[in-house]
C-alpha cells in the first residue's frame, strides 16, 4: 500500500487528479469506477480543470459508479447518478454510452446487480477503482458486517451512515434506508484502488483501515491485501496514524 499524506484536500484532489491522467496515458479505453461523497470532490474539480486545458481526454474511457441508494432515480438531486453527472460527466468528453451506474429506481435489483457484474467483466474488469471511506470504516456502501461481502447487492445502511449522509438531505427521513452497492469482492478485483480520505472526521477510520487488523467490523480495512493500492490523506485524516 503506498500511503501519500498532502497539505490540504485540494492539494490530495490534485494528486488524485494525476492518477487518473496517468491511467488514461496508459490505457486511453480506461474503466475507471468512481466514487460520491465530498472526498473525491476536489479531485472532479481538478480533472474538469485539466480536461478544459486539453491535457485528458475521456473520449475512450469506460465509467462505473460503486453505489446507489435504492429508490432514488438519476433525476433525483441526491442519486449518485445525479452527482457523477453534475460533478463531472456533465463537464468532459465521457461519451453517455459509456457512463454505466446501478439504478437506484431498478424494478428487479438483483438482474441489476448481475448486468452491471457482467458489463464490468465485458470491459475485461475495473482498471481504477476510486474510494472513499465512511466514518465507520465502509467503502461503498459496505457496512461493517460480520463477513466481507462479495457480489453487488442491497443492503441496509447503518443508522450511523444515515445520520452522516443526511447532511445531503433537507429532511433526515428523505435518507433510504437501503442501497445498492458493489461488493468486497468486486472492488478487490479492480487492478488498482485510489482511496481518498480528508478531513478530521476520518481520522479514526483511517486509523483502522491502515494499521488496524482486517476485519469485516472496518470493511476498509481490507484494502491493506490489495496488491497495488495508493491512499491519498490530508493532515488531518492521517493524524492518528502511528
Ligand atoms: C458515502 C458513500 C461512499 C463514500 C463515503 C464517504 O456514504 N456511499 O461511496 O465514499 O460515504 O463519503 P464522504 O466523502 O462524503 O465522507
Amino acid at each position: 500500500m503506498i500511503i501519500e499524506v498532502l497539505a490540504s484536500k485540494e492539494a490530495v484532489g490534485k494528486r488524485a487528479s494525476e492518477y487518473i491522467v496517468n491511467q488514461l496515458q496508459n490505457k486511453k479505453s480506461s474503466t475507471i469506477c468512481f466514487a460520491t461523497g465530498s472526498s473525491p470532490l476536489p479531485m472532479y474539480a481538478h480533472l474538469i480543470e485539466l480536461y478544459k486545458s486539453g491535457s485528458i481526454s475521456f473520449a475512450a474511457a469506460h465509467a462505473f459508479n460503486v453505489d446507489e441508494y435504492c429508490g432514488l432515480g438519476e433525476t433525483h438531486p441526491q442519486s449518485f447518478r445525479y452527482y457523477m453527472k453534475e460533478n463531472l460527466f456533465d463537464h468532459i468528453d465521457l461519451p453517455l454510452k459509456n457512463q454505466n451506474y446501478l439504478h437506484g429506481d431498478a424494478c428487479d435489483f438483483k438482474a441489476e446487480a448481475e448486468n452491471y457484474e457482467k458489463k464490468i467483466a465485458e470491459l475485461g474488469g475495473i482498471d481504477l477503482q476510486i474510494l472513499g471511506i465512511g466514518e465507520n470504516g465502509h467503502i461503498g456502501f459496505n457496512e461493517p458486517s460480520p463477513r466481507f461481502s462479495e457480489n453487488t447487492q442491497v443492503v441496509e445502511l447503518t443508522e450511523e451512515t444515515i445520520a452522516v449522509n443526511s447532511r445531503f438531505f433537507e429532511n433526515p427521513d428523505e435518507v433510504p434506508r437501503y442501497a445498492i452497492t458493489m461488493g468486497i469482492r468486486e472492488i478487490m478485483k479492480a487492478r488498482m484502488l485510489l482511496m481518498i480520505a480528508t478531513g478530521k472526521s476520518k481520522a479514526e477510520a483511517v486509523k483502522k483501515m491502515i494499521e488496524g487488523e482486517i476485519t469485516p467490523a472496518c470493511p476498509a480495512s481490507i484494502i491493506q491485501q490489495h496488491e497495488n493500492a495508493v491512499v491519498l490523506l490530508d493532515y488531518e485524516a492521517a493524524s492518528f496514524l502511528q
